[in-house]
């Protein structure tokens, strides 16, 4: 049975101290509708499930065991209260806390309550073990597909966006010698391809292994292989150190992530004071048959968000371009890594 931490309160009273000078009324209801949203055992359990993961109401019901009008009435409840976040992209609806740098009432509350909460009740620990399982089945499904789809990718994805103009634009934005690129998401290995005249060295990473197959006979073919190499790995915990690459490439890769804020955390961790990020993804679109037939999760980012995502990890957001196709713009974000002395 998991109980309502009430040293919550202790944590909350700065802030509604705080309010509480500047005699604002709203404030106070606004603590309280948020107080009494999370006085409930499953929403407690909501909240600590998704300062995890951002999560659809169908695998918070397959996580918690519930049915699905109840589940949805809690999500309801905690939205209205700013104790979660839900963002909404075509069919789809996604729940997750609120940022970090969100200084809400709702979001304070929600981080106090969430830090208080024992990480080793029993029942939160059940939700997390389902949880780990929900995100497997999400990723061996994007696998899947990009199993069944390896050897054509090349061709599904011309279908999108002319390459060779995409291509041209970030040799003009990428830099001009390179001593270690990482390219993450490698796919065929295209990008490392692109680079390869500049670079000293040149590592893709994928979690695919049909796709590094791909890879490795591309570049071969291509005869640039000596420099490059291939590696298989999960882009969010890369197996490379800290501030060793001085150029990292995330193309077209972000649309299929559960967490795309995680990704650019973990290549802004490889990267050494001063190196380049230049992530390239679609804008906001509103194709929907690309998630329903291709495993796309997102549907394009918006600029704030992804320069949002760039300040969080600490770097430094360029101008972004955009190229216009016909159905699809392709956004490209480049960003550096703060220097030392900065
Ligand atoms: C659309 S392909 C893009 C490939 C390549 N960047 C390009 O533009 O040609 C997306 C790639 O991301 C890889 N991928 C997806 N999730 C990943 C993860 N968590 N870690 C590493 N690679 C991942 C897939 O296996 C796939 O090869």
């Amino acid at each position: 049975m998991i109980t309502w931490p009430f040293s919550a309160l202790r944590g909350l009273s700065a802030i509604s101290v705080d309010y509480h000078i500047k005699i604002c009324l709203y404030v106070h209801v606004q603590i309280l509708s948020a107080l009494r949203a999370s006085a409930e055992e499953t929403r407690l359990r909501i909240l600590a499930i998704c300062a995890h993961s951002e999560l659809r109401v169908n695998e918070l019901t397959q996580i918690l065991g519930q049915s699905q009008p109840r589940v949805s009435r809690h999500l309801k409840l905690l939205c209205e209260a700013g104790l979660l976040v839900r963002s909404r992209e075509g069919a789809w609806a996604f729940y997750r806390t609120p940022e970090e740098h969100s200084t809400s009432i709702g979001a304070e509350l929600s981080r106090v309550l969430v830090d208080l909460l024992p990480s080793d009740d029993p029942e939160l620990l059940r939700d997390m073990a389902r949880l780990e399982q929900v995100e497997k089945e999400r990723a061996a499904q994007a696998e899947a597909y990009f199993r069944a789809n390896a050897a054509a990718w090349n061709q599904i994805r011309s279908l999108y966006v002319e390459e060779s103009a995409v291509e041209r634009r970030l040799l003009e934005l990428g830099p001009r010698l390179i001593r270690h690129h990482v390219d993450l998401g490698t796919g065929t290995g295209r990008i490392l391809e692109v680079f390869s005249s500049r670079s000293q060295r040149g590592v893709g990473i994928d979690l695919s292994r049909e796709m590094l197959a791909v890879a490795r006979a591309n570049l071969s073919n291509a005869r640039v292989a000596k420099h490059l190499s291939l590696r298989h790995g999960d882009l969010y915990s890369i197996p490379l150190p800290s501030h060793s690459a001085d150029f990292v490439t995330l193309h077209l890769v972000l649309h299929y992530l559960s967490d795309p804020a995680a990704a650019i955390r973990e290549a802004a961790r490889l990267l050494e004071p001063g190196g380049t990020l230049i992530v390239v993804d679609f804008a906001p679109h509103e194709l929907e048959f690309l998630r329903e037939q291709h495993a796309h999760r997102r549907l394009g980012f918006s600029d704030d968000e992804i320069l949002g995502w760039y300040r969080q990890a600490g770097l430094v957001p360029g101008k972004p371009e955009f190229l216009a196709g016909e159905s699809l713009t392709v956004a490209i974000w480049p960003a550096t890594a703060r220097r030392r002395d900065a």
